[in-house]
């Protein structure tokens, strides 16, 4: 009977996951979801018995936390040549069709994640790994299980008994988004971009924290020991019917013009996709013909990936400032004239080092190309010296610090200039602290980077320590701090006293001592 209702239960949130996540086509409403889910979850719990790691329930994830088991690939992973060039991309067709005759191509979107190959036993999840070095990955099946477009069980019965699909874990830009702005409110450091965050989450520990990160999972390539398909195509259309998500932006193109039509559409295309994508993937459609091509030491002869390039746009450098960092790091940032790139206003970009600006010989007034290549803050990558100032001279770079006024050093293997006046660099000072009370160190509330900086400018703080000397009729006579807010910094300072060691070692900002090794 207690049987029965949990298959029943499984049964019926497997298939309006499947129209909810997949086919974004939902029946039911959250509601009748969430009741029927809390239901499955309370009869597991008072029947271990009947557990199972492939129940929809799994979804939400767990909290036990795991190591990720090293897991050699049956079939190697590889990667594909990469090109930027149509002529380049002309040749690979035209080298295929010289040697296999007119052949078929099927042309897909290259999704902008982290690679995940799944195996799957008589219909049943049974392995998700990471790529790795191609040759073995991480096991890192309990969070993929989280990842609410990975079918658990497949539809249909004609899946081959023992089979591998590879795709991408995505993370489309709105969870991006929102988990950037939760991290920078509490402090902690943005992921750069979403392939970054989409990787960092799969080797997230606990899985109930991967199951909130809105992760997506795009599948592309099937591998396994006599599948039942002659070409590409019929293996796309079967793992869709079997409950996977296959793009539907995948095309048959026959000749290169169709290849190129199919690049030029995509390149426009992909701004108002959800998800980032980086190029266009071409891939032989008959596994006979795969087979006669064969393979380099590294990548398949058959496919090969055309990349977009990032997008650019020429701007006027109108000066250089630099920015002192909490360790004394000094960082050059390009003041710009403001330019449109890629759907946002650009007005910083960040030129990294002295080293890099010497390389790229950077020099205020100049006319600059600004990329932003999926990472938050775009870069600089060259110059256009056709339209340099008659009178520009090389750039000099700074000797003293722009804050203290102390001579720079260079410290062996390393590219940045360090402000080695620790105990008198105001922004050092200043940074020091703010880093001391953010929420993955003491954790104090309340207390923000403005107020840190008031309570430096006014002389109550000079480091950590002074915080557990305030008082607080001190800060309340602060402007913006009335008393109510000045008493609730002075009980949170007065309560991060109680949080474990370790987070005080990371909170001392020690050079090299990053959460981990504390
Ligand atoms: S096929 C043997 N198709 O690109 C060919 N890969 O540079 C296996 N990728 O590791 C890959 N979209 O992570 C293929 N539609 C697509 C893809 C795709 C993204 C990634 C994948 C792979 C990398 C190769």
């Amino acid at each position: 009977m207690i049987r029965e209702r949990i298959e029943e239960l499984r049964r019926q949130l497997e298939y309006h996951n499947f129209r909810y996540y997949v086919e974004n086509a939902p029946e039911i409403s959250d509601f009748e979801f969430d009741t029927m889910m809390r239901e499955l979850q309370d009869l597991e719990r008072a029947h271990p018995e009947l557990s199972d790691p492939n129940s929809p329930s799994v979804r939400v994830g767990s909290d036990i936390t795991s190591e990720f088991r090293s897991v050699k690939h049956r079939f190697p992973m590889l990667s594909l040549g990469n090109t930027y060039s149509l002529d380049e991309l002309h040749e690979f067709i035209a080298r295929i069709e010289k040697e296999a005759g007119p052949t078929e191509f099927v042309c897909e979107l290259k999704f902008d994640g982290t690679a995940i190959s799944l195996t799957y036993e008589d219909g049943r999840l049974l392995r998700a790994v990471t790529r790795g070095d191609g040759t073995q990955g991480d096991d890192v099946t309990a969070n993929v299980r989280t990842v609410r477009t990975v079918p658990l069980r497949l539809r249909g019965d004609d899946w081959p008994p023992y089979f591998e699909i590879r795709g991408e874990i995505l993370m489309p830009y709105a969870s991006f988004d929102k988990i950037n702005a939760e991290r920078e409110a509490a402090g902690e450091t943005l992921f750069a971009n979403p392939r970054n965050a989409a990787a960092g989450t799969l080797k997230q520990q606990a899985s109930s924290v991967v199951a909130r990160r809105g992760l997506d999972c795009t599948l592309y390539q099937l591998a396994g020991d006599d599948l039942p398909f002659t070409n590409h195509w019929e293996s796309l259309q079967k793992a869709r019917e079997w409950g996977f998500k296959v793009s539907d932006a995948a095309r048959i193109c026959r000749t290169a013009e169709q290849i190129d039509a199919y690049i030029a559409h995509w390149d426009e295309g992909r701004h108002a996709l959800p998800f980032p994508t980086d190029g266009v993937v071409i891939k032989v459609n008959d596994f006979a013909v795969r087979r006669q091509l064969g393979f380099t030491a590294k990548a398949p002869k058959w496919a090969v990936a055309y990349k977009f390039k990032a997008e650019q746009a020429l701007t006027r450098l109108d000066s250089v400032s630099f920015q002192v960092g909490r360790t004394g790091a000094i960082t050059p940032v390009a003041n710009l004239e403001p330019v449109l790139l890629a759907g946002t206003t650009v007005r910083r970009a960040t030129l990294h080092n002295a080293e890099q600006m010497a390389l790229l010989d950077i020099r205020p007034g100049d006319m600059v190309y600004v990329e932003k290549g999926g990472e938050i803050i775009p870069k600089i990558t060259g110059v256009d010296l056709s339209q340099r100032p008659a009178d520009s001279k090389p750039f000099e770079y700074i000797t003293v610090c722009p804050e203290c006024g102390t001579p720079l050093v260079r410290y062996e293997g390393e590219a940045k200039h360090y402000c080695p006046n620790q105990g008198g660099c105001p922004p050092q000072i200043v940074g020091r602290i703010i880093h001391f009370i953010r929420r993955k160190a003491m954790d104090i509330e309340g207390l923000g980077e403005e107020t840190v900086e008031l309570l430096y400018e006014n002389g109550l703080v000079h480091d950590v320590a002074d915080l557990y000397d305030l008082k607080a009729g001190q800060l309340a006579e602060l402007p913006r701090l009335g008393e109510k807010s000045a008493d609730n910094i002075i009980r949170s300072i007065r309560g991060s006293v109680e949080v474990p060691f370790r987070r005080v070692l990371f909170g001392l900002g020690i050079r090299f001592v990053g959460e981990t090794t504390a």
